[in-house]
């Protein structure tokens, strides 16, 4: 939540956007003939006084590292930081990289290209001395031309890639510095398929078949004319068989020109993706001239049909289907910013496991290798690009470079991501100052933005995020946007309808409730909480050990409990979909407090991956895996009057047992999504029986636990692949004597591996732990720990967990 009054209205520049030949090289990375992973082996140096540019520089000494890498989250967290608690008191800087490389011969006659997938921010780079280019923004992908000048003669090149993150505040929420996403190299030849020009469209969609159209751009680097060009697309369905293929004609393609293809080929029988079922079809085009083959490249689709109707929702393959979505920032925790894809798959499958079938990538491009998992996992993504426009959040953030870059970022944007069947809804803005502030450019901008994504995608909607509801908004009112986007104000959902009779409605982000996982207040659970009072006032209120209870009874002034907008969300199918604000706590905005906490406690899972309460409530409504969660512990004093709350599905009612007295059958009432119970603390169990039919169907219980006298470490997977920099993710638990998870064990833990390999991160989940992330030792919160491990070049290795007193904890990991 955002909102300042700012002065400057600068008319926004309507050029138009010449995107053919802006690149003008091979297409997307992954799909080119010869990739190259540019991940390892780089040299960094963090220092923003000298001037590392000159080839010639020693940078013998400096630090050797792959990629991806943020720097930021390996500083001391510094509550004199310039990016504050937005940015979560981690600090910029100024980076540079350098990678020195030899080229082979063959590789030599190539066209060659690097990709970066992103690089925080205000990037320049150089190969050789020779200046390719400068790209502020940090979240684009970020392609340059090496062809010219590689030295020929196999002599080695060096790459230098400064990063300047220096000037602060230029965000809300964490950003990392560095080049914190994959890198690659790719070589094509000097006819190929024009970089990113690819796009997949399926115009026609039924039972018996699917029409595929594919478009694309072929472009001639050589001066001359080149002649009996063809183009043949071969379709794979998802058991890997040919399914359809077409060739054009032979094509004649002038030097340094662009030539357009449009290919049109069925497939019989089509299987739809969906979330339930994320089929995925290969395309493989391969470029000949002659006989002989130039390139291929391999772009993965979906086929689906979906629309969005004013009264009904969403609708998929014609399906009524809710977007039951959350929000999700693109740190990783405690890895930061830096991609691993096995973190990314973690965050995924425990969002899926909740019953999450949407993603909003807020509030910019993610990885594409982001998107790839959601295409896999079946997700609906809303992918979004900006969180700020003309106007600033931040003195320093992206309106400093608006006027020069939008349009260029926009389409580089749309054309990286358009082909992924994940992908349903372009989302062009967040809570843009425009909304107030700026009549003109209000009205201007989405209209512009709305052009470029039509002129490059004429297939899926644009919403736009706001948060001023009223008819004077002229962001919110402006038609050329097709969905209206509502962040917030659950209260004017069911009205939508009457205020704007036939246009559609998406919640673009909700709720911002806030909770600390395992902390609970005793204080009436029904007594609800705005902190802070309002948006801009300050807070001083709250917890002295800045925790905030998660019985879903605190929230922003601005939001509401969790149970509160899945409620609404759930009533009114108008609604077409919610993205809950957020599925994972993030680094940087601590909301409502400052120093020293430094990450969001708007989570439904917590920042090591732990969920919190309401992610039961969610799973009892939005799947169909039997749920009875009680919740809180069962560790009090005494006389105190505990509040005892469940979360339970397919089940008429719950009965609560303390020590095995009954205190009562409860089913829920009205619109309620829990049942509760105020009972008196008695030392024992905590019992909750589900009924349906009268007959008995789960039960859960929870013990007063005594001390904990054994660490154990809990893993989804026994086996890792290092090949591919994938990561373990350990869950670190301490039981008693009857072997009870202890909650409230908040002591410190060692970790030790043997055999090789190292911890990558530790994290607990705390929002006020200030201890690195890249501690091999650290608290465990609430009664848990998560450890992140990293293999070598070991068979096997043996990690250990070690606290005072306790018998360790050990795991054993074998690599593939
Ligand atoms: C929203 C904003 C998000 C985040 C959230 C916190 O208004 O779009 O980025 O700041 O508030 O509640």
């Amino acid at each position: 939540m955002y909102k300042i009054k700012s002065v400057n209205s600068v008319v926004l520049g309507l050029c138009v956007v010449v995107w053919i030949g802006i690149i003008g090289i091979g297409v997307a990375l992954g799909q080119s003939p010869k990739v190259i992973d540019f991940n390892m082996g780089w040299s960094f140096r963090l220092d923003s006084v000298s001037d590392y540019r000159d080839q010639g520089v020693d940078y013998q000494d400096w630090r050797q590292l792959n990629l991806p890498h943020d720097w930021s989250i390996e500083l001391p967290f510094d509550s004199l930081s310039a990016g504050s608690s937005g940015t979560g008191y981690l600090s910029g800087g100024v980076g540079w990289y350098k990678k020195m490389f030899t080229l082979s011969e063959t590789e030599r006659s190539k066209r060659v290209y690097i990709e970066f997938g992103g690089i925080y921010e205000n990037s320049e780079v150089w190969i050789n001395n020779t200046y390719l280019g400068h790209r502020p923004n940090g979240y684009v992908p970020i392609v340059y031309d090496l062809t010219a000048y590689v030295n020929k003669n196999g002599e080695p090149n060096v790459i230098t890639v400064k990063v300047d993150n220096s000037k602060q505040p230029n965000s809300r929420f964490y950003t990392g510095s560095g080049i914190y996403r994959n890198v690659k190299l790719f070589f094509t030849s000097d006819v190929t398929i024009a970089y990113n020009s690819t796009f997949i469209t399926t115009p026609v969609i039924n039972e018996q078949q699917a029409k595929i159209k594919i478009q694309l751009e072929i472009v001639n680097h050589l001066a001359r004319r080149q002649n009996d060009i063809t183009v043949e697309t071969q379709v794979y369905d998802p058991q890997g068989d040919l399914v359809s293929q077409e060739q054009t004609k032979e094509l004649r393609i002038h030097g340094g020109v662009n030539q357009f293809v449009e290919q049109n080929l069925t497939v019989a029988q089509p299987l739809l993706w969906s979330p339930d079922t994320p089929h995925l079809y290969r395309a493989v085009t391969i470029i000949r001239q002659g006989k002989r083959e130039l390139d291929r490249y391999t772009s993965v689709f979906g086929i689906r049909s979906f629309h969005f109707d004013a009264a009904q929702g969403f609708f998929l393959n014609g399906q009524s289907l809710k977007i039951r979505g959350v929000c999700l920032h693109s740190d990783l925790g405690a890895l930061g910013m830096a991609f691993n894809r096995s973190a990314a798959k973690r965050q995924l499958q425990i969002m899926k496991d909740m019953g999450v079938n949407g993603i909003r990538t807020s509030h910019n491009p993610t990885a594409t290798e982001f998107l790839d998992l959601c295409d896999e996992f079946g997700f609906i993504v809303m992918s979004e690009t900006f969180d700020v426009w003309k106007h600033p959040k931040n003195p320093y953030d992206y309106h400093l470079y608006w006027d020069e870059w939008y349009e260029r970022d926009l389409v580089d944007h749309i054309k990286r991501d358009r082909n992924h069947p994940s992908l349903f809804i372009w989302c062009l803005g967040n809570e843009a100052q425009e909304q107030w502030h700026d009549p003109e450019l209000g009205s201007a901008i989405p209209v512009r933005l709305a052009a470029i994504v039509d002129s490059l995608d004429g297939t899926r909607p644009t919403t736009i995020a706001n948060n001023e509801m009223s008819k004077d908004n002229p962001v919110l009112m402006t038609t050329a946007i097709d969905i209206v986007g509502y962040n917030y104000n659950h209260q004017k959902w069911l009205s939508f309808p009457q205020e704007h009779p036939g246009r559609k409605l998406i919640v673009t982000e909700s709720t911002s409730a806030l909770e600390s996982r395992g902390q609970y207040d005793l204080v009436p659970m029904d007594s609800i909480r705005k902190w802070p009072v309002r948006w801009d006032i300050p807070f001083d209120g709250g917890n002295e050990d800045k925790s905030i209870s998660a019985y879903d009874h605190v929230h922003t002034p601005w939001g509401s409990t969790h149970e509160e907008s899945l409620r609404v969300f759930e009533t009114y199918s108008h609604v077409s979909g919610m993205y809950v604000w957020t599925g994972f706590d993030y680094l940087g905005e601590p909301t409502p407090y400052t120093w020293p906490a430094r990450s969001s406690y708007f989570g439904i899972v917590d920042l090591a991956g732990f969920p919190k309460d309401v992610y039961y409530l969610y799973q009892s409504v939005w799947t169909e895996t039997p749920v009875l969660h009680i919740l809180p512990h069962w560790n009090w004093q005494h006389g105190d009057t505990i509040d005892v709350v469940t979360y339970y599905n397919q089940a008429d009612e719950v009965e609560l047992f303390v020590n095995d007295v009954s205190k009562g059958r409860k089913a829920k009432e009205k619109n309620n999504l829990h049942v509760s119970w105020a009972v008196p603390y008695e030392a024992g169990s905590l019992t909750a029986i589900a009924y349906q039919d009268g007959v008995e169907v789960r039960r859960t219980t929870r013990h007063t636990t005594g001390e904990a006298v054994s660490l154990v470490i809990k893993s989804k997977q026994d086996t890792f692949d290092t090949a591919h920099e994938e990561l373990a993710f350990l869950e670190v638990l301490a039981i008693d004597v009857g072997g009870n998870e202890v909650s409230h064990f908040n002591e410190w833990v060692n970790v030790d591996i043997q055999g090789g390999g190292r911890v990558v991160a530790t994290d607990n989940g705390c929002p006020t732990d200030l201890m690195s992330f890249q501690s091999w030792t650290r608290k465990a919160y609430n009664g848990k720990l998560l450890v992140v491990v990293k293999g070598d070049t070991a068979n096997e290795i043996i990690v250990s967990v070690h606290a005072d007193g306790l018998k360790s904890g050990i795991r054993k990991l074998v690599m593939k």
